[in-house]
């Protein structure tokens, strides 16, 4: 069991709730901590096994293509190009992580053992990746390419992911690994544009509020709370899939999740926002009576 004592709350006023009960909480990042990770902007897992040489090359050569097809450019891109950039990236990044879940979830059922938390992991990066993409929506349109874009991506890539997860696990993390490692990339490439006066970036994007589903999901504080502090939060998560992702490729099918107990703190961290939030309105309708 775990409990949390609140102070200034009632006297003996606790929380208690079984260790192992943790839904599904995002992380969310301090402002030092999105500066430590995107600090981290070039880090690249150095390819070793033949499977590792395989999964690059395919990332490289799909990066490339995809570059080419939205119109990006690294120096100066232009806002258009970024915004279906994001939209299709974001929309195929959510693919792996749940069907990866899905395997292991009938592995599972099917050999009537326990998973040890991994399942948990892979849910919540795919919730985490829709959330991008639902952050993205709010903040610019998806129009009709970009829409055949998405379906494209989803009915090619998830047949792709599928097979490389039957034949070996460890190659599809490894390739997620790569995706996330362009994925923040583009993400620090995009927020020095967008706090560089002069790019294009920085003209449609500098003085952009960030929405208000993007303020409840990362609990972006006052004075925080741009569209370009959004970017800095989701450059955090994204280098937290890169990290995730290289370590199961390295990990055996059958080792315990090493990243059980960040669940456990991010729940802590939920349930103590939730019940000082709720505290915060007792006392201000206290004040005002
Ligand atoms: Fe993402
Ligand atoms: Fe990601």
């Amino acid at each position: 069991m775990h409990a949390i004592f609140f102070p200034g709350a009632p006297e003996h006023f606790i929380v208690i709730y079984p260790s192992n009960y943790v839904t599904c909480n995002n992380p969310v990042h301090s402002n030092l901590r999105s500066n430590f990770k995107m600090a981290t902007k070039n880090m690249k897992y150095e390819p070793v096994t033949f499977s590792d040489k395989l999964m690059s090359g395919i990332m490289r050569t799909m990066y490339h293509s995809f570059n080419f097809i939205t119109g990006y450019r690294e120096v100066n891109p232009p806002t258009k190009a970024i915004e279906w950039r994001l939209i299709v990236l974001e929309s195929f990044a959510g693919v792996p992580g749940f069907v990866a879940a899905g395997f292991r979830h009938f592995h599972s059922l099917r050999t009537l053992k326990r998973d040890h938390g991994t399942i948990f992991t892979l849910l919540e990066e795919a919730e985490n990746e829709r959330m991008h993409l639902l952050v993205c929506l709010k903040m610019f349109e998806a129009g009709s390419i970009t829409r055949a874009l998405v379906i494209t991506a989803q009915f090619t890539m998830t047949p792709f992911l599928a097979l490389t997860y039957v034949i070996n696990p460890s190659a599809m993390h490894r390739f997620v690994g790569y995706l996330e490692e362009t994925a923040v990339h583009t993400y620090a490439n995009i927020i020095e544009h967008v706090d560089t006066p002069g790019t294009h970036l920085h003209e449609s994007w500098s003085k952009l509020d960030a929405p208000e589903v993007a303020k409840n999901y990362w609990q972006l504080e006052k004075g925080a709370d741009k569209w370009r502090d959004v970017l800095r939060h989701i450059l955090a998560d994204e280098a937290h899939h890169r990290d995730v992702n290289h370590t199961y490729a390295s990990l055996g099918p059958e080792d315990e999740n090493p990243f059980i107990e960040e669940h456990k703190r991010d729940f802590d961290a939920a349930v103590a926002r939730r019940v000082s939030s709720i505290l915060q309105d007792k006392v201000d309708g206290s004040l005002k009576k």
